[in-house]
């Protein structure tokens, strides 16, 4: 379980988080929404200790690793799948390899078997084949899903992605999400997932927590969010330029 309390964070005098309480239960895909600019990748870079929080807590499986040293962090990483905007692939290293990289670094396991995972979680994702390409033949969304079987090759506990569908068209966006269904159902993890789609968050989520202005303004189920009477909530779900959100 994840316990984020009170959670405060500034860049340069402006509020960024104020005052996050937020928990993430075991096993579930919580989805996390707001606006452009209200935090939601800096939440992210906290749970995964990138950032350091001005004052509150971050408890992970019962530590606040906000109190952690560097090599406490470094090994909490390995818990950790992440999932970044831009798929972030080495262009020097074969598609194979960089699936494969994270093993290679961190475990003393042979070669054939990292070649023999990556053909698993490569197949698990429906690119079975394409470990020799280089990066910079696959399309964006074969990218995204690289990324992907990178996050997870570590079997890790948390997966975080970072708006995974954006970019791409609405069958490969919904290929993601069903991956991202399927991932949680063989791995067993927690996910926490940042998005503007919101097909995609009435699709995976359990549950849904929305930021605005550095706080958790809702949370609840997809349900409890359509029907949601907060004003903010429904123009965020509606997707309207006119309310009380302004940019
Ligand atoms: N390292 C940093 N230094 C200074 N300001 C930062 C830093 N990281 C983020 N910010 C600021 O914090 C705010 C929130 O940024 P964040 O990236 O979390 O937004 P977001 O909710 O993920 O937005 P988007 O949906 O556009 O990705 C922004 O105003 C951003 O400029
Ligand atoms: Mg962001």
């Amino acid at each position: 379980m994840i316990q984020i309390t009170d959670l405060h964070k500034k860049f340069n005098g402006q509020t960024v988080l104020d005052g996050i309480d937020l928990e993430i239960r075991d096993d579930e895909t919580m989805v996390i929404v707001g606006p452009s600019g209200c935090g939601k990748s800096v939440l992210l870079k906290h749970i995964v200790g990138l950032l350091h929080p001005d004052s509150g807590s971050i408890t992970i499986n019962g530590e606040d690793i906000t109190r952690y040293s560097e090599k406490q962090i470094y090994e909490l990483r390995r818990k950790f799948g992440m999932l970044f905007q831009s798929a972030a692939l080495f262009e020097s290293l074969s598609t194979g390899e960089n699936v494969g990289l994270w093993i290679k670094e961190h475990t003393d396991t042979p070669d054939d078997q990292i070649e023999a995972k990556v053909e698993r979680i490569l197949n698990l994702i429906g690119l079975r084949g394409i470990q020799n390409k280089n990066p910079s033949e696959l399309s964006g969304g074969m990218k995204k899903r690289v990324g992907l079987a990178r996050a997870i090759i570590h079997d890790p506990q948390f997966l975080l992605y970072d708006e995974p569908t954006t970019g791409l068209d609405p069958i490969m966006s919904d290929i993601i999400n069903d991956l991202i269904i399927k991932i949680r159902q063989e791995l067993k993890n927690t996910a926490i997932v940042v998005t503007h789609d919101m097909t995609s968050v009435y699709k995976i989520a359990d549950r849904i927590a929305m930021l605005h202005k550095g706080k958790i303004i809702f949370i609840g189920s997809s349900d409890e969010l359509r029907k949601s009477e907060n004003p903010l909530v429904q123009q965020f779900i509606q997707g309207k330029a006119q309310g009380p959100i302004t940019l």
